[in-house]
């Protein structure tokens, strides 16, 4: 069981349980950090929608193309990636009881991630397989940097548990994915200068080693390595963390516990071993690949065993929209999860239809399973990330908005459910390859994104028009006439539209 440590001290209620009510604050690095990561990350992700508007025919033709694949690694690597490791930079501290190992690391990386992911992108545009591999290897030294600070950092939990492994599992399956992506780019360059370079020299040996990992990789069918690769970054990284975190931050936000320990590890374990499994039988187009996809799917059972579990004992009885955002990406992979398993079945001949539910199965699990997750979890750190780094200073001299009270809940529900339209509309113009219907489709999105942008920009004014007011609270009548003079409703701290005032630091669970 972890310690409630509140901002200003420890306060554990006694009636709660403690690790459901602990907040993001006494491990945590400087807010500044994952803001920086997290802004960045909405930022692309709206270019991304925007992007996809223009040129609609990128999803609604076959995905073996270089804009497909350029805008898909401006949403994983931009969108997807930047948010995440922002967030597991602030939660794993938090999560594991333990400190980052060097925030000054997660600063150079941050820095290198950005250069590197956006010359990437452009690369890959420009299909510049040679330019591809100098800047994703920027991007690699940055995910070492990641993975060196992140495994530092879990070397000093006090306890390792089903949380630790599952991070631990997704830092190394982003490595090997980044590995494997250098790989397959290293495979489509020519090495004319090997024939007059020696293999004694350092430039020799390296461009010697770079054209006989080419040679090897050749070997492959190019199209099956790349889904083996995609697999090892959607599931081996994203999908790995939302479940290893989801462990600790379901608890967290609904007053729960995590129900059985066993069946976690098992879900995690049967996770690795069914990518594993994926990873090789999708590379060598081996018909097995169908029984691995069945591994992972009994590993996801397992876990949505799991989460109703820990749902069904919750204390915190509504479930606010953030968490029924997550629901909502978790729920999403049972399509996904039916896809896998049609598009994995063996023999299955190649068909215009096929190609189109291969661009469904990549888009939902991009765009819909964990877009929805990070932006459901996004509703919760980043008003936390504000609050602390605005407020947490003035608890007990100021009144001080909540948490909630820090956006709106309108605007953020608004989002959501254009976002699912948006995205209904998206998959019935890929699979039906009509170009206009995924325009349609991606303009929702646009707008669904730009609220959460603006949702964002709420957030962050906090930061340069702080909501505060004195100590005293005004008495009864007064609170009447200001209501009245105003017009609308008037919290007691005389913030506008404070509906209540927090004098206790909230938790990251509020
Ligand atoms: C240095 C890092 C990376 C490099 C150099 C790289 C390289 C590549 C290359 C060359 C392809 C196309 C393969 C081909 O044309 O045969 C590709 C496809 C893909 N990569 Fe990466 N990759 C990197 C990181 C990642 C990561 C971290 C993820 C996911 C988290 C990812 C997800 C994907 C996906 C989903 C595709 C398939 C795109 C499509 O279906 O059109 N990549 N990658």
């Amino acid at each position: 069981m972890s310690k409630t440590v509140h901002p200003n001290g420890p306060r554990t209620p006694a009636t709660q349980p403690s690790s459901a009510a602990a907040p993001a604050t006494a491990h945590a690095p400087s807010v500044a950090l994952p803001l920086a990561f997290a802004l960045t990350g909405i930022i692309t992700l709206w270019v991304g929608l925007i992007w996809l508007a223009f040129r609609p025919d990128t999803l609604a033709t076959y995905h073996y193309n270089q804009y497909v694949i350029a805008l898909t690694h401006l949403f994983v690597l931009g969108w997807g990636s930047t948010v995440v490791m922002g967030a597991v930079y602030q939660l794993v501290p938090v999560a594991l009881e333990t400190r980052l190992h060097s925030e000054k690391l997660a600063l150079v990386h941050y820095l290198t991630h950005v250069v590197s992911f956006i010359g990437m992108v452009w690369m890959f545009w420009r299909w510049d397989m040679k330019q591809v591999g100098h800047y994703g290897s920027g991007l690699a030294l940055g995910i070492g940097l990641f993975a060196y600070n992140i495994g530092r950092t879990l070397r000093r939990v006090p306890r390792w548990n089903v949380i630790a492994t599952a991070v631990a599992s997704a830092v190394f399956w982003l490595g090997f994915a980044v590995f494997i992506g250098l790989c397959v780019a290293a495979a489509k360059c020519t090495y004319e200068s090997a024939e007059t370079l020696p293999a004694t020299t350092f430039l020799g040996a390296m461009i010697h080693g770079l054209r006989d990992t080419a040679n090897l990789v050749k070997r492959f069918d190019q199209i099956s390595l790349m889904h083996a690769h995609a697999h090892l970054g959607m599931v081996g990284f994203f999908l790995m963390l939302i479940v290893g975190v989801s462990f600790r931050l379901i608890p967290m936000f609904t007053l729960s516990e995590l129900q059985s320990p066993r069946r976690a590890a098992w879900a995690v374990g049967l996770l690795n071993l069914g990518l594993a499994g994926t990873f090789v039988t999708v590379a060598v187009r081996s018909p097995w690949k169908l029984a691995f996809t069945g591994v992972i799917l009994l590993a996801l059972g397992l876990y949505g065993g799991e989460i109703i579990a820990m749902l069904r004992a919750r204390k915190r009885k509504g479930l606010d929209l953030g968490v029924r955002q997550f629901l909502t990406a978790l729920g999403l992979l049972g399509p996904v999860g039916a896809l896998a398993v049609v598009l994995s079945w063996p023999g299955l001949p190649m068909t215009a239809l096929l190609g189109q539910l291969e661009n469904l199965y990549g888009m939902l699990g991009v765009l819909g399973v964990v877009t929805l997750a990070i932006v459901g979890m996004l509703h919760k750190i980043l008003p936390f990330l504000v609050w602390y780094g605005r407020y947490s200073q003035e608890v007990g001299k100021q009144r001080v908005p909540s948490f909630s009270e820090l956006y709106s809940a309108r605007l953020q529900a608004a989002a959501h459910w254009i976002y699912l339209a948006g995205l209904a509309g998206l998959s019935v113009g890929i699979v039906r390859a009509h170009a206009m219907g995924v325009r349609a489709g991606a303009l929702m999105l646009i707008v669904s994104v730009t609220l959460l942008l603006a949702n964002t920009y709420q957030i962050l004014s906090h930061f340069w028009r702080p909501r505060r007011a004195p100590l005293a609270t005004p008495s009864v009548p007064q609170l009447a006439r200001k209501r009245n003079a105003l017009g609308g409703e008037q919290s007691a701290s005389g913030v506008p539209g404070a509906k209540s005032v927090s004098q206790q630091p909230p938790s990251i669970a509020s």
